[in-house]
């Protein structure tokens, strides 16, 4: 904590040139004219766009895997390894409609094999903690078929290493002495991508590129936008967002100099009080923002987030031969099932809601179980009473110690847009352009 405050109080003028990770490649040529996606039946898709759409809440499911950071163990300018991996594992999860497994791709393999930011080819001696241009990942995602594992091979170092199969996929076993023996894993389920395509350029309207990061969001999943990153952003995102609604605005003016981030966007929404926004996905931790997203204002090219935007279209071919049995593994990695053996589809079967959370919600029911302990009436078979009971108890001690625990420390952002008014807005403005 007095370490964080210390170099909160030491932020100075370069402070403003923080780089999480955005290095542009200049050999990429600008995207010019981009098709719109059009659906024949329906028209321009921007017709039939809802009014506020969000993977994370489709019909009760979250199809937004599980939120990671950039900045740990050590300072790593990875934003453009964490927003591409963040908008494959979601655009994986939503092309498989949210069955088994939720798949995280490995970040550290995308560090470790950067591509060089010259030509796109897979490095060597270019460090991806030095930040990178996310059309590099794709290309060379392109160039090697099918090569990038999950993060269970090699797990987030935040650190430069480099590109070999040790450093692709490893495994470590112990030694008679008590030490450790690590080795590569030849073989390990492998993603890649078919293509990736740029959804906005500087050049368009505002008006275009706003229908057009929604109709790929609601088509497709979420995408990969450039961002200009400013100190207030950072350090002071909620404090601004809770002035309007719980939507960051900023009246800042930055230039494409000034990029200096990639994050997610996966969907949008507008105020009661009629602020649009984005919600995005950021990789400074669950403990930043809300919960490690943001709501920002949209339309409007806010810090530039919506001019240039990418997505790409994950390949999981060899996931799917896993899960029909085609392979199994063992700690020296995946092998092929022999011919004469018989496979086992591994893909779990469907089974249905336990009774009592399908029909009520289960903070519901830990209210009612943690008042004197009592189970709720009709819960079914008198046989899986007593263990019922038991893990519902044990969830009521766990949510009760958590609330006593964190009920100071909750945050009431409001989007009823009643916090909103010119004055907050003025005094919003003025604190930007003093800061700027
Ligand atoms: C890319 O650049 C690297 C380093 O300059 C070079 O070794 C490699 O051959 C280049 N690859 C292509 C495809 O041009
Ligand atoms: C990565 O390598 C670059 C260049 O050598 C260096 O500046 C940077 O500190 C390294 N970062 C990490 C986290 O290893
Ligand atoms: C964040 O807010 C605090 C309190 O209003 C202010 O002192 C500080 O300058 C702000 N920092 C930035 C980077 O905007
Ligand atoms: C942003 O730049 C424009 C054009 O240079 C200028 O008119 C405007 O006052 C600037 N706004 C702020 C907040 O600095």
């Amino acid at each position: 904590m007095l370490v964080g405050l210390a170099w909160l109080a030491g932020l100075g003028a370069a402070e403003a040139r923080r780089n999480y990770g955005f290095a542009r490649n200049p050999n990429f040529e600008p995207a010019t004219s981009i098709p719109r996606l059009r659906t024949s039946s329906r028209g321009n898709a921007a017709k039939t766009l809802p009014r506020s759409f969000d993977w994370r809440n489709i019909d009760g499911v979250n199809y937004a895997v599980a939120d990671v950071q950039q900045h740990a163990p050590v300072y790593c300018g990875s934003c453009w390894v964490h927003a591409v991996v963040a908008m494959l594992n979601d655009r994986l999860k939503i092309a498989r409609r949210a069955a088994f497994p939720d798949v995280m791709l490995a970040r550290q393999v995308l560090i470790n094999c950067a591509p060089k930011s010259t030509n796109g080819s897979l490095n060597v001696g270019f460090n991806g903690c030095d930040g990178g241009d996310e059309r590099d990942i794709y290309v060379a995602l392109l160039q090697r078929e099918n090569w990038l594992p999950d993060e269970t091979c090699q797990p987030y170092e935040a650190r430069n290493r480099s590109c070999d199969a040790l450093h692709t996929c490893t495994n470590c076993m112990p030694t008679d002495d008590g030490g450790s023996n690590c080795f590569e894993v030849p073989a390990f389920t492998t993603y890649g991508i078919s293509s990736w395509r740029a959804i906005t350029t500087p050049q368009m309207g505002a008006a275009e590129r706003e229908a057009a990061i929604q109709e790929e969001i609601f088509a497709a999943g979420p995408v990969v936008c450039n961002f200009a990153a400013i100190p207030e952003f950072d350090e002071n995102y909620t404090a601004v967002a809770q002035q309007h609604g719980g939507v960051y605005r900023t009246a800042a003016n930055v230039t494409s100099d000034d990029i200096n981030h990639d994050i997610v966007l996966a969907g949008w929404g507008i105020t009661q009080g009629g602020v649009k926004f984005w919600v995005g996905r950021n990789s400074w931790g669950t403990f930043w923002g809300d919960n490690g997203w943001f709501r920002i204002e949209r339309g409007v090219n806010a810090l530039l987030i919506e001019g240039a935007c990418t997505s790409a279209v994950p390949t999981f071919d060899a996931l799917d031969d896993e899960l029909d049995g085609a392979q199994g593994g063992g700690p020296l990695g995946l092998a092929q099932i022999s011919p004469k053996g018989e496979r086992w589809s591994h893909r779990p079967g469907r089974s249905s809601m336990p009774p009592f959370l399908a029909k009520a919600h289960a903070t519901d029911l830990l209210l009612q179980l943690g008042e004197g302990g009592q189970a709720p009436p009709k819960l079914g078979s008198a046989s899986l009473m007593p263990s019922l009971v038991a893990l519902a108890l044990a969830l009521a001690l766990a949510v009760s110690a958590y609330a006593a625990g964190a009920a100071a420390a909750r945050r009431h952002v409001r989007l009823d847009g009643r916090a909103e008014s010119d004055g907050a807005r003025a005094s919003l403005l003025s604190g930007a352009m003093g800061a700027h």
